[in-house]
């Protein structure tokens, strides 16, 4: 008989496996001082361009007033228990209300958090006779959701509306039988490419396959749209989007998250989301400061202008000096290079420590081997020196990088993990 810790030992998993070499510098890195453009790594001062804080409301006067007041007023225990039992609140259901509003939407409903919420909403969805068919990209937690329904599930090729319409094709036949119905799942934008889903074209083939569109649009709620009421905003397909997800982890700079549909939809997720029932209420302070970044998205339009206008110069910036950032059109900007993990390191070694610049690198095992992703999520409080200096900097290092001079570089022993 095994211990089922021994396993842990063996197999640290696929991300785990770099821990001992990775620990402190490339995974879980701390960044000190006030959330902005410039933080603190290892006791320098860098250029941040790694936190989701598209509007720049996490250190925004009026958002940390409100927030402390909150939580001088209410604490953070207030209201105790799950919302069914009693924690709910009139500012819980007026935050609701606002949000829906904001996302073109009759109803809305809150949840204490992104990851756990949504998973539950889309094993609430779904009954054993239902299909699910879901974009081979999708969130962590959308994949989790999956894994839940005891159901059939198929996925499609990411973005790909022929595959979809296969996918969908197989999906209705199962369907024939059973009785049950379809959900399609789709981020707004997906978070390490910055494409945006094809949710226009994906809302083409609802008349012909009859099914329900689940949108989880994290990165899009409070960037796109002319309200920055999300992606289904943007493409002009907002309301064919049957259940609406965003969350408060980015844009919203804090925690919670919430869903938006009709009534009906909300009144059975309320009643059936065990995530949320089984949970805690999201503590007031978060509430009322959701109300507050809700009210400046609302009301400051230099939000989305500031945000705009570093996103453009950003990404017309790169390339223009002849880097490829993919097929972002949405504030996300992956810098695509092409080497080894080992390089890799060398280059986030040398932006971090000799440009002072710091952002997130993503390599194989998480995309495939040999290419590099830089990734850089532009805010409204950067500037465009920033950007120009940003700029320069990545064109230096991509140059290095073609010339191979990481391979000979010699950094320093013990600082950069060999891979
Ligand atoms: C696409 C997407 N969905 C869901 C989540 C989870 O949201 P939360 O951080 O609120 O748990 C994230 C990450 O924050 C995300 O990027």
């Amino acid at each position: 008989m095994g211990d089922i810790f021994d396993k842990i030992l063996k197999n640290p998993g696929p991300l785990g496996q770099y821990a001992k070499m990775a620990h402190g510098y490339f995974a879980f890195p701390k960044l000190t001082g006030e959330i902005g453009p410039r933080m603190f790594f290892n006791g320098r001062e860098v250029l941040v361009w790694s936190l989701n804080n598209y509007l720049g409301l996490a250190n925004h006067p009026e958002v940390r007033k409100a927030d402390a007041d909150a939580a001088a007023q209410y604490g953070l225990a207030y209201p105790m228990g799950a919302r069914m039992m009693t924690g709910e609140s009139d500012l819980h259901e007026q935050l609701e209300q606002e949000l829906a509003a904001f996302v073109d939407k009759p109803a809305g409903m809150l949840m204490n958090y992104g990851y756990q919420g949504i998973m539950s909403v889309v094993d609430a969805l779904l009954g054993r006779h239902d299909v699910v068919v879901y974009d081979a990209e999708s969130h962590a937690c959308l994949v989790d959701g999956v894994r839940l329904h005891a159901g059939k599930r198929f996925v499609y090729k990411h973005n790909d509306m022929e595959s979809l319409e296969k996918q969908l094709e197989h999906a209705r036949n199962v369907t024939q039988q059973t009785g049950g119905g379809i959900l399609v799942i789709t981020e707004g934008v997906f978070g390490m490419s910055g494409a945006q889903g094809n949710l226009k074209g994906i809302a083409a083939l609802k008349d012909k396959y009859n099914f329900r569109l689940l949108v989880d649009d994290a990165h899009g709620v409070g960037t796109m749209g002319p309200r920055l009421g999300g992606t289904g905003q943007e493409q002009g397909v907002q309301d064919k989007i049957d259940v609406y997800f965003g969350t408060f982890a980015k844009s919203f700079a804090s925690i919670g998250a919430f869903i938006a549909a009709t009534p009906e939809v909300i009144q059975f997720l309320k009643y059936n989301t065990r995530s949320q029932i089984f949970a805690k209420s999201l503590p007031m302070p978060l509430v009322v400061g959701a109300l507050k970044r809700l009210e400046l998205m609302r009301t400051r339009p230099e939000l989305k202008d500031n945000l705009w206008k570093i996103v453009h110069a950003l990404q017309t910036g790169l390339r223009d000096v002849g880097l490829n950032i993919g097929k972002t059109n949405s504030p996300v900007t992956p810098v695509v290079l092409t080497g080894s993990p080992q390089e890799a390191t060398h280059v986030v070694f040398d932006i971090r420590e000799k440009r002072n610049i710091f952002c997130s690198a993503v390599v194989y095992p998480v995309i495939p081997k040999g290419t590099i992703i830089l990734r850089l999520i532009p805010t409204a409080v950067h500037s465009l020196d920033d950007v120009q200096y940003t700029i320069q900097a990545f064109a230096e290092v991509a140059d290095k990088l073609k010339n191979g001079l990481y391979n000979k570089e010699d950094f320093a022993a013990g600082v950069v993990p060999k891979f």
